[in-house]
Protein backbone atom coordinates (compact mmCIF):
# COMPACT_ATOMS: atom_id res chain seq x y z
CA UNK A 1 0.00 0.00 0.00
CA UNK A 2 3.06 2.58 1.00
CA UNK A 3 4.62 1.43 -2.15
CA UNK A 4 2.17 2.28 -4.55
CA UNK A 5 1.53 4.90 -3.35
CA UNK A 6 5.39 6.15 -3.41
CA UNK A 7 5.29 5.08 -7.15
CA UNK A 8 1.93 6.89 -7.62
CA UNK A 9 3.60 9.86 -5.54
CA UNK A 10 7.04 9.60 -8.39
CA UNK A 11 4.70 9.62 -11.41
CA UNK A 12 2.48 13.00 -10.00
CA UNK A 13 6.18 14.52 -9.49
CA UNK A 14 7.88 13.40 -12.49
CA UNK A 15 4.60 15.16 -14.34
CA UNK A 16 4.65 18.40 -12.19
CA UNK A 17 8.77 18.53 -12.36
CA UNK A 18 8.90 17.98 -16.59
CA UNK A 19 5.87 20.69 -16.68
CA UNK A 20 7.51 23.10 -14.22
CA UNK A 21 11.36 22.47 -15.68
CA UNK A 22 10.06 23.22 -19.53
CA UNK A 23 7.98 26.40 -18.32
CA UNK A 24 11.12 27.42 -17.01
CA UNK A 25 13.27 26.89 -20.01
CA UNK A 26 10.85 28.21 -22.47
CA UNK A 27 10.28 31.58 -20.26
CA UNK A 28 13.73 31.83 -19.75
CA UNK A 29 13.25 32.99 -16.11
CA UNK A 30 16.60 32.18 -14.98
CA UNK A 31 18.47 33.89 -18.01
CA UNK A 32 16.32 36.81 -16.79
CA UNK A 33 17.16 36.74 -13.71
CA UNK A 34 20.44 36.88 -14.47
CA UNK A 35 20.34 39.88 -16.72
CA UNK A 36 18.19 41.54 -13.62
CA UNK A 37 21.17 40.75 -11.79
CA UNK A 38 23.45 42.24 -14.23
CA UNK A 39 21.29 45.52 -14.78
CA UNK A 40 21.80 45.70 -10.42
CA UNK A 41 25.40 45.32 -10.72
CA UNK A 42 26.42 47.31 -13.51
CA UNK A 43 25.72 51.10 -11.81
CA UNK A 44 28.40 53.25 -11.02
CA UNK A 45 28.04 54.60 -7.61
CA UNK A 46 30.82 55.63 -5.15
CA UNK A 47 31.35 52.78 -3.20
CA UNK A 48 30.40 49.66 -5.22
CA UNK A 49 33.17 47.28 -7.07
CA UNK A 50 31.98 48.03 -10.53
CA UNK A 51 32.92 51.80 -9.63
CA UNK A 52 36.57 51.25 -8.01
CA UNK A 53 37.34 49.19 -10.95
CA UNK A 54 35.96 52.19 -13.35
CA UNK A 55 38.16 54.57 -10.90
CA UNK A 56 41.42 52.26 -11.42
CA UNK A 57 40.94 49.32 -13.76
CA UNK A 58 43.62 46.05 -12.66
CA UNK A 59 44.21 44.68 -15.60
CA UNK A 60 47.52 46.21 -16.59
CA UNK A 61 47.75 47.77 -20.45
CA UNK A 62 51.28 47.28 -21.92
CA UNK A 63 52.07 49.32 -25.37
CA UNK A 64 54.64 47.48 -27.31
CA UNK A 65 56.44 49.62 -29.90
CA UNK A 66 58.33 47.57 -32.88
CA UNK A 67 60.20 49.90 -35.56
CA UNK A 68 61.59 49.13 -38.98
CA UNK A 69 65.34 50.14 -39.19
CA UNK A 70 66.47 50.86 -42.39
CA UNK A 71 69.54 48.88 -43.57
CA UNK A 72 70.24 51.01 -47.25
CA UNK A 73 69.19 54.37 -47.16
CA UNK A 74 72.00 55.26 -50.11
CA UNK A 75 70.26 52.72 -52.36
CA UNK A 76 66.94 53.57 -51.93
CA UNK A 77 67.76 57.50 -52.32
CA UNK A 78 69.23 55.71 -55.48
CA UNK A 79 65.58 54.20 -56.53
CA UNK A 80 66.24 50.35 -54.68
CA UNK A 81 63.75 48.57 -52.77
CA UNK A 82 64.28 49.79 -49.18
CA UNK A 83 65.35 46.85 -46.79
CA UNK A 84 64.33 46.95 -43.03
CA UNK A 85 64.78 45.16 -40.27
CA UNK A 86 61.79 44.87 -37.66
CA UNK A 87 63.41 45.96 -34.10
CA UNK A 88 61.50 45.56 -30.69
CA UNK A 89 59.39 45.40 -28.69
CA UNK A 90 59.92 48.25 -26.64
CA UNK A 91 57.39 47.88 -23.99
CA UNK A 92 55.26 50.09 -21.68
CA UNK A 93 53.28 49.81 -18.89
CA UNK A 94 50.21 52.39 -19.06
CA UNK A 95 48.46 53.75 -16.15
CA UNK A 96 44.87 54.65 -16.64
CA UNK A 97 43.01 55.67 -13.85
CA UNK A 98 40.06 58.07 -13.89
CA UNK A 99 40.73 61.68 -12.17
CA UNK A 100 39.14 64.46 -10.93
CA UNK A 101 35.50 62.26 -10.87
CA UNK A 102 32.48 64.36 -10.08
CA UNK A 103 29.10 63.03 -9.51
CA UNK A 104 26.26 64.80 -11.97
CA UNK A 105 22.67 64.86 -12.33
CA UNK A 106 21.77 62.80 -9.21
CA UNK A 107 24.17 60.18 -9.62
CA UNK A 108 23.24 59.61 -13.24
CA UNK A 109 26.18 60.62 -15.20
CA UNK A 110 29.81 60.85 -13.99
CA UNK A 111 32.20 63.31 -14.99
CA UNK A 112 36.18 62.70 -15.19
CA UNK A 113 39.66 62.68 -16.80
CA UNK A 114 41.78 59.60 -17.86
CA UNK A 115 45.26 60.62 -17.77
CA UNK A 116 47.78 58.19 -19.02
CA UNK A 117 51.21 57.36 -18.06
CA UNK A 118 54.01 55.11 -20.12
CA UNK A 119 56.75 53.33 -17.83
CA UNK A 120 59.27 51.68 -19.32
CA UNK A 121 59.38 47.90 -18.79
CA UNK A 122 63.15 46.88 -19.57
CA UNK A 123 61.98 43.19 -18.79
CA UNK A 124 59.72 42.59 -20.97
CA UNK A 125 61.81 44.86 -24.34
CA UNK A 126 64.14 43.64 -26.32
CA UNK A 127 66.58 46.83 -26.60
CA UNK A 128 66.51 50.19 -24.58
CA UNK A 129 64.95 53.73 -24.95
CA UNK A 130 68.60 54.51 -25.59
CA UNK A 131 68.59 52.45 -29.16
CA UNK A 132 69.13 53.80 -32.25
CA UNK A 133 66.83 53.74 -35.11
CA UNK A 134 67.37 54.55 -38.83
CA UNK A 135 64.17 55.66 -40.94
CA UNK A 136 62.47 58.59 -42.38
CA UNK A 137 63.25 61.89 -40.99
CA UNK A 138 59.40 62.98 -40.23
CA UNK A 139 59.57 66.36 -39.70
CA UNK A 140 61.48 66.72 -42.81
CA UNK A 141 58.94 65.15 -45.05
CA UNK A 142 56.21 67.27 -43.17
CA UNK A 143 58.18 70.74 -43.89
CA UNK A 144 59.18 69.08 -47.31
CA UNK A 145 55.15 68.44 -47.61
CA UNK A 146 53.91 71.62 -46.60
CA UNK A 147 56.18 73.91 -48.36
CA UNK A 148 55.79 72.29 -51.79
CA UNK A 149 54.21 74.71 -54.18
CA UNK A 150 55.23 77.79 -51.53
CA UNK A 151 57.23 80.39 -51.66
CA UNK A 152 60.09 78.83 -49.10
CA UNK A 153 60.45 75.33 -50.89
CA UNK A 154 64.09 76.26 -52.21
CA UNK A 155 64.95 77.96 -48.99
CA UNK A 156 63.84 74.75 -47.30
CA UNK A 157 65.77 72.68 -49.65
CA UNK A 158 68.78 74.87 -49.45
CA UNK A 159 68.48 74.76 -45.62
CA UNK A 160 68.34 71.07 -45.62
CA UNK A 161 71.24 70.64 -47.98
CA UNK A 162 73.50 72.53 -46.25
CA UNK A 163 72.28 71.14 -42.62
CA UNK A 164 72.89 67.75 -43.53
CA UNK A 165 69.53 67.00 -43.43
CA UNK A 166 67.83 64.11 -45.47
CA UNK A 167 64.80 61.88 -46.03
CA UNK A 168 66.21 59.47 -43.40
CA UNK A 169 67.90 59.64 -40.36
CA UNK A 170 68.64 57.98 -37.20
CA UNK A 171 67.26 58.26 -33.85
CA UNK A 172 66.84 57.05 -30.39
CA UNK A 173 63.87 54.86 -29.63
CA UNK A 174 63.01 57.06 -26.61
CA UNK A 175 63.63 60.42 -28.68
CA UNK A 176 61.48 59.30 -31.66
CA UNK A 177 58.54 57.98 -28.87
CA UNK A 178 58.12 60.84 -26.41
CA UNK A 179 59.98 64.02 -28.41
CA UNK A 180 63.15 65.65 -28.91
CA UNK A 181 63.84 69.03 -30.36
CA UNK A 182 64.11 68.66 -34.73
CA UNK A 183 66.92 70.84 -35.78
CA UNK A 184 65.03 71.75 -38.94
CA UNK A 185 61.70 72.50 -37.12
CA UNK A 186 63.55 75.08 -34.87
CA UNK A 187 65.53 76.91 -37.69
CA UNK A 188 61.84 77.22 -39.28
CA UNK A 189 59.29 77.27 -36.99
CA UNK A 190 58.53 81.16 -37.82
CA UNK A 191 57.76 80.27 -41.63
CA UNK A 192 55.34 77.22 -41.07
CA UNK A 193 53.45 77.63 -37.45
CA UNK A 194 54.72 74.17 -35.76
CA UNK A 195 56.21 72.78 -32.70
CA UNK A 196 60.12 72.76 -32.79
CA UNK A 197 60.06 69.49 -30.52
CA UNK A 198 58.89 66.15 -32.37
CA UNK A 199 57.65 62.92 -31.09
CA UNK A 200 54.50 60.23 -32.02
CA UNK A 201 53.81 60.63 -28.78
CA UNK A 202 55.30 64.14 -27.60
CA UNK A 203 53.12 65.70 -24.72
CA UNK A 204 51.11 62.50 -24.46
CA UNK A 205 52.99 60.71 -21.44
CA UNK A 206 51.04 62.25 -17.96
CA UNK A 207 48.32 64.10 -20.06
CA UNK A 208 44.65 63.49 -19.94
CA UNK A 209 42.87 63.89 -23.57
CA UNK A 210 40.21 65.82 -22.04
CA UNK A 211 36.84 65.92 -20.07
CA UNK A 212 34.48 62.76 -20.27
CA UNK A 213 31.14 62.12 -19.42
CA UNK A 214 29.78 58.84 -18.61
CA UNK A 215 26.59 57.85 -17.84
CA UNK A 216 26.56 55.37 -14.97
CA UNK A 217 23.93 53.29 -15.65
CA UNK A 218 21.29 54.45 -13.48
CA UNK A 219 18.25 55.33 -15.52
CA UNK A 220 19.11 53.02 -18.28
CA UNK A 221 21.34 49.83 -17.34
CA UNK A 222 22.46 49.73 -20.94
CA UNK A 223 24.33 52.88 -20.71
CA UNK A 224 26.31 51.82 -17.92
CA UNK A 225 29.70 53.98 -18.67
CA UNK A 226 28.78 54.88 -21.98
CA UNK A 227 30.70 58.14 -22.81
CA UNK A 228 27.70 60.56 -23.06
CA UNK A 229 30.38 63.84 -23.92
CA UNK A 230 34.00 64.07 -24.59
CA UNK A 231 35.18 67.90 -24.40
CA UNK A 232 31.68 69.34 -24.51
CA UNK A 233 31.18 67.11 -27.81
CA UNK A 234 28.22 64.39 -28.32
CA UNK A 235 29.90 61.23 -28.79
CA UNK A 236 27.33 60.33 -31.12
CA UNK A 237 28.54 62.17 -33.66
CA UNK A 238 32.20 60.78 -32.34
CA UNK A 239 34.85 61.89 -34.42
CA UNK A 240 38.34 62.25 -32.77
CA UNK A 241 40.07 61.23 -29.46
CA UNK A 242 43.18 60.75 -28.66
CA UNK A 243 45.94 58.73 -30.00
CA UNK A 244 44.00 55.53 -27.90
CA UNK A 245 41.66 53.42 -29.35
CA UNK A 246 38.21 52.17 -27.49
CA UNK A 247 35.60 50.43 -28.23
CA UNK A 248 32.17 52.00 -28.33
CA UNK A 249 31.65 54.03 -25.23
CA UNK A 250 33.50 52.18 -22.43
CA UNK A 251 37.45 52.17 -21.78
CA UNK A 252 38.06 48.60 -23.53
CA UNK A 253 34.76 46.82 -23.37
CA UNK A 254 31.34 47.25 -25.60
CA UNK A 255 28.65 48.88 -23.58
CA UNK A 256 26.25 46.21 -23.57
CA UNK A 257 25.52 44.10 -20.40
CA UNK A 258 25.91 40.75 -22.14
CA UNK A 259 27.90 40.56 -25.52
CA UNK A 260 26.58 38.52 -27.94
CA UNK A 261 28.49 36.91 -30.79
CA UNK A 262 26.27 38.35 -33.55
CA UNK A 263 27.40 41.98 -32.13
CA UNK A 264 29.96 44.30 -33.70
CA UNK A 265 32.25 45.77 -31.72
CA UNK A 266 33.20 48.97 -32.47
CA UNK A 267 36.64 50.69 -31.37
CA UNK A 268 37.84 54.19 -31.94
CA UNK A 269 41.01 55.32 -32.68
CA UNK A 270 41.39 59.40 -33.58
CA UNK A 271 44.62 58.10 -35.69
CA UNK A 272 42.12 56.75 -38.08
CA UNK A 273 39.12 59.92 -37.28
CA UNK A 274 36.81 56.98 -36.92
CA UNK A 275 35.70 54.18 -35.08
CA UNK A 276 36.36 51.12 -36.67
CA UNK A 277 34.70 47.33 -35.98
CA UNK A 278 35.41 43.57 -35.09
CA UNK A 279 32.90 40.93 -35.35
CA UNK A 280 32.55 37.50 -33.71
CA UNK A 281 35.74 34.68 -34.54
CA UNK A 282 36.01 32.26 -32.78
CA UNK A 283 35.30 30.86 -28.81
CA UNK A 284 38.57 31.17 -26.90
CA UNK A 285 39.62 30.74 -23.42
CA UNK A 286 41.84 33.86 -21.92
CA UNK A 287 43.77 32.39 -18.10
CA UNK A 288 40.66 29.79 -18.40
CA UNK A 289 37.96 32.12 -18.51
CA UNK A 290 35.92 31.12 -22.03
CA UNK A 291 35.27 34.31 -24.36
CA UNK A 292 34.58 35.35 -27.84
CA UNK A 293 37.23 36.29 -30.17
CA UNK A 294 36.12 39.33 -32.24
CA UNK A 295 38.67 40.48 -35.33
CA UNK A 296 38.16 43.57 -37.26
CA UNK A 297 36.92 41.91 -41.39
CA UNK A 298 39.39 42.67 -43.99
CA UNK A 299 36.74 44.76 -45.33
CA UNK A 300 37.49 47.61 -42.79
CA UNK A 301 40.71 48.93 -44.58
CA UNK A 302 39.31 47.35 -47.99
CA UNK A 303 39.20 49.82 -51.26
CA UNK A 304 36.53 51.85 -52.14
CA UNK A 305 35.26 48.95 -54.44
CA UNK A 306 34.11 46.70 -51.40
CA UNK A 307 34.23 49.09 -48.79
CA UNK A 308 32.22 52.84 -50.01
CA UNK A 309 32.51 53.84 -46.28
CA UNK A 310 36.49 54.63 -46.92
CA UNK A 311 36.10 56.99 -49.45
CA UNK A 312 36.55 59.87 -46.72
CA UNK A 313 40.74 58.51 -46.99
CA UNK A 314 40.93 58.73 -50.59
CA UNK A 315 42.37 62.43 -50.49
CA UNK A 316 42.49 64.61 -52.33
CA UNK A 317 39.35 63.38 -53.41
CA UNK A 318 39.12 60.55 -55.69
CA UNK A 319 43.12 59.85 -55.18
CA UNK A 320 42.91 56.44 -53.15
CA UNK A 321 45.73 54.54 -52.02
CA UNK A 322 44.59 50.36 -52.43
CA UNK A 323 43.39 48.07 -50.16
CA UNK A 324 44.48 48.09 -46.51
CA UNK A 325 45.93 51.60 -46.71
CA UNK A 326 44.10 54.78 -45.22
CA UNK A 327 45.39 58.36 -45.62
CA UNK A 328 45.21 59.82 -42.10
CA UNK A 329 46.88 63.04 -42.80
CA UNK A 330 44.06 65.06 -41.88
CA UNK A 331 43.95 63.54 -38.41
CA UNK A 332 47.56 64.08 -37.68
CA UNK A 333 48.26 67.53 -38.67
CA UNK A 334 49.08 67.32 -41.93
CA UNK A 335 52.06 65.23 -41.45
CA UNK A 336 52.46 62.24 -44.55
CA UNK A 337 51.08 59.61 -42.64
CA UNK A 338 49.36 56.50 -44.00
CA UNK A 339 47.74 53.74 -42.05
CA UNK A 340 47.64 49.68 -42.01
CA UNK A 341 47.73 46.95 -40.45
CA UNK A 342 51.54 45.70 -39.33
CA UNK A 343 53.17 44.18 -42.39
CA UNK A 344 50.86 45.35 -44.46
CA UNK A 345 48.90 42.49 -43.42
CA UNK A 346 45.44 42.13 -45.46
CA UNK A 347 46.90 44.72 -47.72
CA UNK A 348 47.42 45.00 -51.44
CA UNK A 349 50.26 43.40 -52.11
CA UNK A 350 52.53 45.43 -53.91
CA UNK A 351 53.27 47.09 -50.64
CA UNK A 352 54.54 44.01 -49.27
CA UNK A 353 56.49 43.32 -52.37
CA UNK A 354 57.59 47.15 -52.29
CA UNK A 355 59.80 46.60 -48.98
CA UNK A 356 62.25 43.53 -48.32
CA UNK A 357 61.70 42.65 -44.47
CA UNK A 358 57.55 42.43 -44.70
CA UNK A 359 56.39 39.50 -43.44
CA UNK A 360 52.65 39.89 -43.08
CA UNK A 361 51.01 36.95 -41.45
CA UNK A 362 48.06 36.09 -38.95
CA UNK A 363 48.89 35.49 -35.88
CA UNK A 364 51.04 37.71 -35.77
CA UNK A 365 49.89 41.06 -37.28
CA UNK A 366 45.62 40.77 -36.65
CA UNK A 367 43.76 42.79 -33.95
CA UNK A 368 42.08 40.33 -31.65
CA UNK A 369 39.46 41.43 -29.24
CA UNK A 370 38.87 38.83 -26.55
CA UNK A 371 35.56 39.43 -24.68
CA UNK A 372 34.28 37.40 -21.63
CA UNK A 373 30.22 37.63 -22.58
CA UNK A 374 30.35 38.18 -18.51
CA UNK A 375 32.94 40.65 -18.43
CA UNK A 376 30.44 43.80 -17.76
CA UNK A 377 29.05 42.10 -14.83
CA UNK A 378 31.83 43.47 -12.67
CA UNK A 379 33.70 45.07 -15.22
CA UNK A 380 36.92 42.58 -15.67
CA UNK A 381 38.19 42.82 -19.25
CA UNK A 382 38.98 39.50 -20.67
CA UNK A 383 40.63 40.97 -23.51
CA UNK A 384 43.59 40.20 -25.42
CA UNK A 385 43.40 43.59 -26.70
CA UNK A 386 45.78 44.28 -29.44
CA UNK A 387 45.75 47.38 -32.26
CA UNK A 388 48.07 47.61 -34.15
CA UNK A 389 48.86 49.89 -36.68
CA UNK A 390 51.69 51.25 -39.10
CA UNK A 391 52.56 54.92 -39.05
CA UNK A 392 54.10 54.83 -43.22
CA UNK A 393 54.94 57.81 -45.73
CA UNK A 394 54.66 57.61 -49.53
CA UNK A 395 56.53 59.85 -51.17
CA UNK A 396 58.04 60.77 -54.12
CA UNK A 397 61.34 61.97 -55.25
CA UNK A 398 63.16 65.88 -55.70
CA UNK A 399 65.36 64.19 -57.80
CA UNK A 400 62.71 62.30 -59.78
CA UNK A 401 64.81 58.58 -58.58
CA UNK A 402 63.19 57.56 -55.33
CA UNK A 403 60.12 55.47 -56.07
CA UNK A 404 56.67 56.26 -54.80
CA UNK A 405 56.76 53.63 -51.91
CA UNK A 406 55.00 53.47 -48.74
CA UNK A 407 57.67 53.13 -46.26
CA UNK A 408 57.13 51.75 -43.01
CA UNK A 409 58.46 53.07 -39.98
CA UNK A 410 56.68 51.37 -36.71
CA UNK A 411 53.84 49.86 -35.71
CA UNK A 412 52.45 49.29 -31.91
CA UNK A 413 50.32 46.68 -30.02
CA UNK A 414 48.20 47.52 -27.05
CA UNK A 415 47.16 44.53 -25.15
CA UNK A 416 44.91 44.67 -22.21
CA UNK A 417 45.58 40.87 -20.55
CA UNK A 418 42.59 40.31 -17.44
CA UNK A 419 44.95 39.95 -14.02
CA UNK A 420 45.16 36.19 -12.32
CA UNK A 421 42.79 37.44 -9.45
CA UNK A 422 40.03 39.17 -11.62
CA UNK A 423 40.17 36.16 -13.99
CA UNK A 424 39.24 33.97 -10.47
CA UNK A 425 36.44 35.71 -10.05
CA UNK A 426 35.22 35.53 -13.50
CA UNK A 427 35.96 32.27 -13.36
CA UNK A 428 33.62 31.96 -11.10
CA UNK A 429 31.04 34.54 -11.87
CA UNK A 430 30.86 32.12 -15.09
CA UNK A 431 30.69 28.93 -13.86
CA UNK A 432 27.59 29.87 -11.40
CA UNK A 433 25.89 31.90 -14.25
CA UNK A 434 25.97 28.52 -16.01
CA UNK A 435 24.91 26.49 -13.44
CA UNK A 436 21.85 28.98 -12.71
CA UNK A 437 20.76 28.73 -16.71
CA UNK A 438 20.70 25.04 -16.56
CA UNK A 439 18.63 24.53 -14.07
CA UNK A 440 15.47 23.81 -16.10
CA UNK A 441 17.32 21.13 -17.50
CA UNK A 442 18.21 19.80 -14.67
CA UNK A 443 14.82 20.18 -13.20
CA UNK A 444 13.08 17.94 -16.37
CA UNK A 445 16.04 15.60 -15.89
CA UNK A 446 15.07 14.89 -12.44
CA UNK A 447 11.66 14.31 -13.85
CA UNK A 448 12.69 12.20 -16.64
CA UNK A 449 14.33 10.07 -13.93
CA UNK A 450 11.47 9.60 -11.87
CA UNK A 451 9.42 9.14 -15.36
CA UNK A 452 11.34 6.10 -15.63
CA UNK A 453 11.42 5.25 -12.44
CA UNK A 454 7.58 4.85 -12.44
CA UNK A 455 6.88 3.62 -15.60
CA UNK A 456 9.91 0.43 -14.44
CA UNK A 457 7.90 0.06 -11.15
CA UNK A 458 4.32 0.13 -12.77
CA UNK A 459 5.43 -2.86 -15.15
CA UNK A 460 6.26 -4.79 -12.16
CA UNK A 461 2.77 -3.97 -10.67
CA UNK A 462 1.07 -5.45 -13.94
CA UNK A 463 3.12 -8.52 -13.90
CA UNK A 464 1.77 -12.00 -12.63
CA UNK A 465 2.42 -12.53 -8.93
CA UNK A 466 4.44 -15.35 -8.58
CA UNK A 467 6.66 -15.27 -11.17
CA UNK A 468 10.67 -15.47 -11.20
CA UNK A 469 10.68 -12.16 -11.61
CA UNK A 470 9.12 -10.61 -8.62
CA UNK A 471 11.85 -11.99 -6.80
CA UNK A 472 14.56 -10.61 -8.44
CA UNK A 473 14.66 -7.03 -7.41
CA UNK A 474 14.87 -4.73 -10.69
CA UNK A 475 16.38 -1.63 -8.65
CA UNK A 476 17.95 -2.41 -5.84
CA UNK A 477 21.56 -4.22 -7.19
C1 LIG B 1 33.16 58.70 -2.38
O1 LIG B 1 32.97 58.61 -0.98
C2 LIG B 1 34.11 58.99 -0.23
C3 LIG B 1 33.85 58.73 1.23
O2 LIG B 1 32.54 59.01 1.57
C4 LIG B 1 34.45 60.46 -0.51
O3 LIG B 1 35.61 60.83 0.19
C5 LIG B 1 34.68 60.63 -2.01
O4 LIG B 1 34.90 61.99 -2.32
C6 LIG B 1 33.49 60.12 -2.80
N1 LIG B 1 33.81 60.17 -4.21
C7 LIG B 1 33.07 60.78 -5.13
C8 LIG B 1 33.53 60.75 -6.49
O5 LIG B 1 32.04 61.35 -4.84
C1 LIG C 1 17.56 65.28 -8.53
O1 LIG C 1 16.66 64.77 -7.55
C2 LIG C 1 15.81 65.76 -6.96
C3 LIG C 1 14.99 65.16 -5.84
O2 LIG C 1 14.63 63.86 -6.18
C4 LIG C 1 14.93 66.38 -8.05
O3 LIG C 1 14.11 67.39 -7.50
C5 LIG C 1 15.82 66.98 -9.13
O4 LIG C 1 15.04 67.48 -10.20
C6 LIG C 1 16.79 65.95 -9.68
N1 LIG C 1 17.73 66.57 -10.59
C7 LIG C 1 18.05 66.06 -11.77
C8 LIG C 1 19.02 66.85 -12.56
O5 LIG C 1 17.61 65.00 -12.18
C1 LIG D 1 56.16 59.32 -17.82
O1 LIG D 1 55.96 60.01 -16.61
C2 LIG D 1 56.20 59.21 -15.45
C3 LIG D 1 55.83 60.02 -14.23
O2 LIG D 1 56.00 61.36 -14.43
C4 LIG D 1 57.66 58.79 -15.43
O3 LIG D 1 57.91 57.98 -14.32
C5 LIG D 1 57.94 58.01 -16.70
O4 LIG D 1 59.30 57.65 -16.77
C6 LIG D 1 57.58 58.82 -17.92
N1 LIG D 1 57.71 57.97 -19.09
C7 LIG D 1 58.39 58.34 -20.16
C8 LIG D 1 58.40 57.41 -21.28
O5 LIG D 1 58.97 59.40 -20.22
C1 LIG E 1 69.61 50.25 -36.66
O1 LIG E 1 70.49 50.56 -37.72
C2 LIG E 1 71.52 51.45 -37.37
C3 LIG E 1 72.29 51.81 -38.62
O2 LIG E 1 72.63 50.67 -39.31
C4 LIG E 1 72.41 50.81 -36.32
O3 LIG E 1 73.42 51.69 -35.92
C5 LIG E 1 71.55 50.45 -35.13
O4 LIG E 1 72.31 49.76 -34.16
C6 LIG E 1 70.37 49.60 -35.53
N1 LIG E 1 69.51 49.48 -34.37
C7 LIG E 1 69.24 48.31 -33.80
C8 LIG E 1 68.39 48.36 -32.58
O5 LIG E 1 69.66 47.25 -34.21
C1 LIG F 1 28.48 52.63 -31.54
O1 LIG F 1 29.20 53.06 -32.68
C2 LIG F 1 28.47 53.00 -33.88
C3 LIG F 1 29.39 53.46 -34.99
O2 LIG F 1 30.18 54.53 -34.61
C4 LIG F 1 27.20 53.83 -33.83
O3 LIG F 1 26.45 53.61 -34.99
C5 LIG F 1 26.39 53.40 -32.63
O4 LIG F 1 25.27 54.23 -32.52
C6 LIG F 1 27.24 53.51 -31.40
N1 LIG F 1 26.46 53.15 -30.27
C7 LIG F 1 26.36 53.97 -29.22
C8 LIG F 1 25.43 53.54 -28.17
O5 LIG F 1 27.01 54.99 -29.14
C1 LIG G 1 39.54 46.54 -54.92
O1 LIG G 1 40.01 45.28 -54.45
C2 LIG G 1 39.49 44.18 -55.19
C3 LIG G 1 39.97 42.91 -54.51
O2 LIG G 1 41.23 43.06 -53.96
C4 LIG G 1 39.95 44.28 -56.65
O3 LIG G 1 39.41 43.21 -57.39
C5 LIG G 1 39.46 45.61 -57.22
O4 LIG G 1 39.97 45.77 -58.54
C6 LIG G 1 39.93 46.76 -56.36
N1 LIG G 1 39.35 47.99 -56.86
C7 LIG G 1 40.05 49.10 -57.04
C8 LIG G 1 39.30 50.28 -57.52
O5 LIG G 1 41.25 49.15 -56.83
C1 LIG H 1 47.04 62.28 -48.11
O1 LIG H 1 46.13 63.34 -47.84
C2 LIG H 1 46.69 64.63 -47.92
C3 LIG H 1 45.63 65.64 -47.61
O2 LIG H 1 44.85 65.25 -46.57
C4 LIG H 1 47.24 64.89 -49.29
O3 LIG H 1 47.85 66.16 -49.34
C5 LIG H 1 48.27 63.83 -49.63
O4 LIG H 1 48.71 63.99 -50.96
C6 LIG H 1 47.66 62.44 -49.49
N1 LIG H 1 48.71 61.45 -49.67
C7 LIG H 1 48.70 60.59 -50.67
C8 LIG H 1 49.86 59.69 -50.72
O5 LIG H 1 47.79 60.51 -51.44
C1 LIG I 1 52.19 42.20 -29.78
O1 LIG I 1 52.48 41.96 -31.13
C2 LIG I 1 53.62 41.13 -31.33
C3 LIG I 1 53.90 41.09 -32.81
O2 LIG I 1 52.76 41.17 -33.57
C4 LIG I 1 53.36 39.76 -30.73
O3 LIG I 1 54.49 38.95 -30.92
C5 LIG I 1 53.09 39.93 -29.26
O4 LIG I 1 52.77 38.69 -28.68
C6 LIG I 1 51.94 40.89 -29.04
N1 LIG I 1 51.80 41.11 -27.64
C7 LIG I 1 50.70 40.83 -26.98
C8 LIG I 1 50.73 41.08 -25.52
O5 LIG I 1 49.70 40.39 -27.53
Amino acid sequence: MLRSCCVYGAGVLCVLLLIAGIAMALTQVFQKLINNTIKEQVVLENGTEAFSVFQNPPPPVYMQFYFFNLTNPAEVLDGDKPFVLQIGPYTYRSYRPKEEVKFLDNGTRVEAVNPKTYVFEPNMSRGSEDDIVRTVNIPAVTVMEKAKGRWFESFVSALMKSNNIGVFGTFRVGDLLWGYEDPLLKLIKKLITMDDHFGLFYKKNGTDDGDYIFFTGKQNYQDFARIDKWNGQSTLNWWSTEGCNRINGTDGASFHPVITKTEKLYIFSSDLCRSIYAQYESDVSVRGVPGFRFVPPSEVFANLTINPDNAGFCVPAGNCLGSGLLNVSVCQEGAPIIMSSPHFYQADDRFVQDVFGMNPNKEEHETVIDVNPFSIISLLKASSHTIKIIFSFLFCSQTGKIRMLVFPVMYLNESVVIDEESSKKLYAVVTEANVIVNIPFIVISVGILLGVIFIVFMCRQQMPPSTEAERQPLLSS
